[in-house]
């Protein structure tokens, strides 16, 4: 496995016409990163992963600081799952003059659930993969669905800007006890970490009703968010969604079964977590 720091260098790597996947990471990687470069493995013949902590997607309140740089540790996992490079540039060569190009994704995606609770986030995450995208050029990206609002704007930009890129989704990595891999799990206490399944137990109980036959979704959404406040919980949102746009499904819908997404954010202590639920 190649390491490598610099655009030259990482097009020395490249060279030319071997068919490419690329994983975009923050780094400090678990289970779920590494199944991402398992799948992108699965659809080229040359699979790269990059490590970059974002700053522009960082509001200045957020982690970035202490966001864990575990360089040499994820550099070992990557060569054990079998990836060809890892292209590790340091800020000055991903943003070596202020980015002042940026991203603008439609509002009507970037700006709700995340978005709202994390103002400019997607216009940092956009900025930095295309970017990416420019750096290594790559044939296929994996995104994996735990991010689902991500995952969704990046397609819609490969979309919009014709991107020659394929977007494969992988399915979110769960711990056995069903919760979502995380890098910022890292954070938890050990109690905290005990009390973290709230989070997706109350996508399941939401999915549950509105499958059962319970259309009045803001009621249940309201005590969904109400019963985690109750446990200690400072929840952001827990949703029910399309699937298609991320928008409240009309009553039609919800009587037709339409595909549908329950999404939720909330801090436990101070980490944030995200998860949610495809029904
Ligand atoms: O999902 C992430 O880890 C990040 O948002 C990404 C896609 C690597 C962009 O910094």
């Amino acid at each position: 496995m190649d390491l490598v720091h610099s655009v030259a260098d990482l097009r020395r790597a490249l060279g030319g016409g071997t068919r490419t996947a690329l994983v975009p990471t923050m780094g400090n990687l678990h289970a779920g990163h590494l199944d991402l470069v398992r799948i992108a493995r699965g659809q080229a013949r040359r699979t790269v992963a990059s490590i970059f902590v974002n700053r522009l997607q960082f509001a200045p309140h957020e982690d970035f600081e202490r966001y864990p740089r575990t360089l040499a540790r994820d550099c070992e996992q990557l060569a054990a799952a079998g990836c060809d490079i890892v292209f590790a540039p340091g800020e000055a060569t991903l943003y070596p003059e202020p980015q002042v190009f940026k991203v603008a994704p439609p509002p009507e995606l970037a700006d709700i659930l995340e978005g709202h609770f994390r103002p400019g986030f997607f216009v940092g995450v956009c900025t930095v993969v295309l970017k990416l995208f420019a750096c290594v050029q790559p044939d296929v990206a994996v995104f994996g669905k735990k991010d689902y609002q991500q995952l969704m704007l990046l397609r819609a930009m490969v979309r919009q800007f014709a991107l020659p890129i394929e977007v494969v989704a992988a399915e979110t990595v769960r711990a056995d006890d069903g919760l979502a891999l995380s890098s910022r799990n890292a954070y938890l206490s050990a109690a905290e970490r005990s009390q973290a399944l709230a989070l997706i137990a109350a996508l399941r109980e939401l999915a549950a009703a509105v499958r059962g036959g319970r259309h009045d979704i803001e009621a249940l959404q309201a005590a969904a968010l109400g019963d985690l406040r109750a446990r200690g919980w400072l929840p952001d949102y827990l949703v029910v969604r399309r699937r298609s746009d991320l928008q409240p499904p009309t009553a039609a819908q919800l009587a037709a079964g339409k595909p549908l997404v329950a999404l939720g954010a909330a801090r436990l202590g101070t980490t944030r977590l995200i998860d949610n639920l495809e029904f």
